[in-house]
């Protein structure tokens, strides 16, 4: 007999056994839930709610972050099983660009190399839900084939401040779109039939001490901006997990906050699936169970005798226990594992990579582009090479959010492929320095060499020899450390090199691009008006040098738009004057910090003086310029906006307008709804994105109508004096823009009657 018809033989016997033999085994496969908890010693109670990075049976103890080996090498963690109940393990796996798991086994001759997708920001840039749900369910998957249950990711935090050393993995400064792109990448995901964890609820808006960093955050600053793409992730995608936060909020390690658990994401959103802590977070277990968050990652004896000892002195109960080991047994029993699923180890690797690359496309941004620079015409054929990441592309940022891909494609590979001579002459000497940015380990920031800048010899012969020259500017940054403050502007080489390479190239009538391959925000006001044209290719994992060579040969016209706003200036930004500024401390280990929010400002704790004015709301709120502002992007076409109408509906609005392509190439466009809010009540910010929606390929001369809903609700402002959701009555402008500054045409609307929706729960400090 076929094992798999054994199985289902014994299956169905047991389950003929628990409809009918009231004295049967008790088996998850076949009993339910509840019943499985009964029949479950305090002792099984009690290691299930940890990962099995716990020394109490040899069979399910490993070790942390990125070395698990039990199961799937690599996979960040897994849950304990009992196979007298039937309970499988289950393993979790990181994360944002893609599964995370070791490329290599010991003993096995096979590889386990995994698709490097896009950074979440580059994804987040593509303002295209459909788009982002076909990546996510590429990851899916290749998780699913690698034999995980959960992906570690979506990675929503907000991109409070350009210095944050994981915006990388982050989405935007904006909650709608980060709430918008997360719930697409989790549907995409789950349509596999494995899991996501949406992460890092809340607030984990920076690197520097991030155990035990106390974030200060008023409760409409939270609802509006810092809780909001969670909120919207959960009602639109319903995602098994979630993950809490190393921070505390308002005094409260979020893991230990009842009421952020148990009072909003499920009293107030309904979310009912499982709650786990980030890893090694926290400072009690007791406490984490207590407050909902229902499994402690990756698990330790501290923790487990934190949770004998709560149980003794009675600030935990079973009821408490139980809870959260049932939410742990659903969860169990939605995946793969638990479903006995043979994964293949042979996931689409080169479909997905054509994924990679054609999603890669949607989501730089063109940035500038004088007198046509781009796309190269069919003059173009020889390109110079110059800065040293065209040479070394960088596919993503470091840590947990990295991904082990067999290769990336370099922007000098890309360029070869895509048919074009590139003059190479720089690369020996630039490679030379690759040894300076060897890491130490997963979490070490892994440090660019400085610029060569070629004397002006070097420079006339290759403007000479070539057709165009291509600058590549790179920056990584990574889990652990937020950003200095040097790396948001050029360096003094870097600058050279623009400069330099400019003046030569003009000198004999050629043009200069410069490709920024970064993971967040950098300085662009003082020196973009040098070069002939500027691409932001963020970072696109492993086909990039493929990507950018699409567009800049025309193959694609970019149609990407910024989700984050580019200041002018560092200090521009409200969150700047809050911000850790090169605090002088490297990562968040040894540092003999031992509870939430200490002393030091910035380091222990953290006021978000700003409040909900993040990014483009302070930007505008305070009359200050952008260099690229939130929303912005070019094409290689012309687009032209007409007809904009709203209608009001029972429960909102409903916003049209005509977008047709007026130019000689075919392109997407991304048409973005801003509403201002009528005087009075609430101060509010000038304009906020609501709802937004890319065109499909529109060729030379063709139309769409973009069609966007808005409920009332979705109009809300939060009132915390009254802790509700209020929409005022009176006049509203729903502005049609193409960035956030550029509004293409407006249309006034009314609310003739005020409404709210109560929200009761505060989070406000003890
Ligand atoms: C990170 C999480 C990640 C986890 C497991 C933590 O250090 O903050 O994002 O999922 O490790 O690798």
């Amino acid at each position: 007999m076929k094992s798999s018809s054994f199985t289902s033989l014994f299956v169905a016997a047991a389950a003929f056994c628990a409809a009918s033999c009231s004295e049967g085994p008790v088996n998850l496969q076949t009993s339910s839930v509840e019943d499985v908890v009964k029949a479950m010693t305090k002792e099984q109670k009690l290691k299930i709610l940890l990962g099995t990075n716990l020394d109490l049976e040899e069979k399910n103890s490993g070790p942390v972050v990125g070395q698990h080996s039990l199961f799937v090498p690599g996979a960040a963690g897994s849950t304990f099983s009992f196979e007298e109940l039937g309970i499988t393990n289950t393993v979790l796996a990181d994360g944002p660009a893609g599964l995370r798991i070791s490329p290599t086994r010991e003993g096995d001759e096979n590889t386990y190399y995994c698709t490097y997708f896009p950074i979440g920001t580059l994804l987040a840039s593509t303002w295209n839900q459909e788009l982002i749900e076909s990546v996510g369910k590429a990851m899916g998957e290749e998780t699913k084939e690698y034999g995980a249950d959960v992906l570690l990711a979506p990675a929503l935090n907000i991109q409070r401040n350009p210095l944050c050393g994981r915006n990388f993995e982050y989405y935007s400064e904006d909650p709608i779109i980060s709430g918008k792109t997360a719930a697409a990448y989790v549907r995409g995901i789950q349509s596999n039939g494995v899991g996501t964890s949406i992460k890092h609820f809340a607030g984990n808006s920076q690197e520097t001490n991030r155990k035990l960093n106390n974030a200060i955050i008023s409760d409409r600053a939270l609802r509006e901006i810092y809780l909001k793409g969670f909120e919207i992730a959960v009602k639109e995608s319903d995602p098994w997990t979630v993950m809490t936060s190393y921070n505390g909020i308002n005094g409260t390690p979020t893991a230990e906050s009842y009421p952020l658990l148990e009072g909003i994401l499920r009293g107030e959103w309904g979310f009912k699936g499982m709650v786990m802590t980030d890893w090694s977070s926290g400072n009690n277990g007791g406490a984490q169970i207590a407050a909902g968050n229902d499994l402690i990652m990756p698990g330790n004896k501290q923790r487990y005798n934190e949770i004998v000892a709560a149980l003794e002195d009675g600030s935990l109960t079973m009821e408490d226990v139980d809870r959260d080991v049932t939410r742990i047994l659903e969860f169990v029993k939605r995946t793969p594992r638990f479903q006995g699923y043979k994964f293949s180890n042979k996931p689409d690797l080169q479909a997905h990579a054509q994924i990679t690359r054609q999603s890669s496309l949607e989501g730089m941004v063109l940035l500038k582009n004088n007198a046509s620079a781009l796309p190269f015409t069919s003059a173009v054929s020889k390109v110079a090479l110059l800065g040293y990441t065209s040479f070394d592309f960088i596919a993503g940022g470091t840590g947990s959010g990295s991904v082990n891909s067999s290769y990336v494609v370099s922007l000098l590979e890309g360029l070869k492929n895509g048919g074009y001579q590139v003059d190479e002459r720089l690369k020996d000497a630039n490679l030379a320095m690759k040894d300076n940015t060897v890491r130490k380990n997963i979490l070490a920031v892994v440090e660019r060499p400085e610029e060569i800048v070629p004397d002006a010899k070097t420079l006339a012969s290759m403007a000479e020899a070539n057709d165009v020259a291509v600058i590549t500017l790179g920056r990584i940054a990574g889990e652990g450390n937020d950003r200095l403050i040097e790396n948001f502007s050029l360096t003094q080489n870097e600058l050279a090199l623009v400069q330099k390479t400019t003046e030569a190239f003009h000198k004999v009538g050629k043009k200069v691009v410069v490709i920024l391959n970064i993971g967040g925000v950098i300085e662009t006001a003082s020196w973009k008006n040098i070069p002939d044209a500027i691409l932001l290719s963020w970072q696109a994992g492993q086909e990039g040098g493929n990507s950018v060579t699409d567009i800049l040969s025309g193959k694609k016209s970019p149609s990407g738009r910024l989700a984050v706003s580019f200041p002018a200036k560092f200090n521009d930004l409200g969150s700047s004057s809050n911000f850790p500024i090169n605090p002088g401390i490297k990562n968040d280990s040894g540092m003999n910090r031992t509870r939430i929010g200490m002393t030091d400002r910035n380091i222990d704790y953290t006021v978000y003086e700003e409040d909900i004015y993040v990014g483009y709301r302070w930007l505008q709120k305070k009359n200050i310029a952008a260099s690229y502002p939130f929303g912005y992007g070019l094409s290689y076409t012309t687009f032209q906006w007409s007809d904009a109408a709203v209608k009001t509906t029972k429960d909102g609005i409903t916003a049209t307008v005509k977008v047709t392509n007026t130019g000689s190439v075919a392109s997407k466009d991304v048409v973005q709804l801003y509403i201002s809010a009528p005087e009075g009540g609430l101060d509010k910010p000038v304009r906020e994105l609501k709802a937004y929606a890319k065109t499909k390929e529109l060729a030379p001369g063709e139309s769409q109508v973009i069609t966007l809903n808005v409920s009332l609700y979705d109009l809300a402002s939060f009132n915390q004096d009254a802790m509700r959701w209020e929409t005022a009555a009176g006049q509203y402008t729903a502005s049609f823009g193409a960035s956030c500054d550029e509004i293409k045409q407006n249309a006034t609307f009314q609310v003739e009657k005020a409404q709210s929706w109560s929200a009761p729960t505060s989070l406000k400090g003890k």
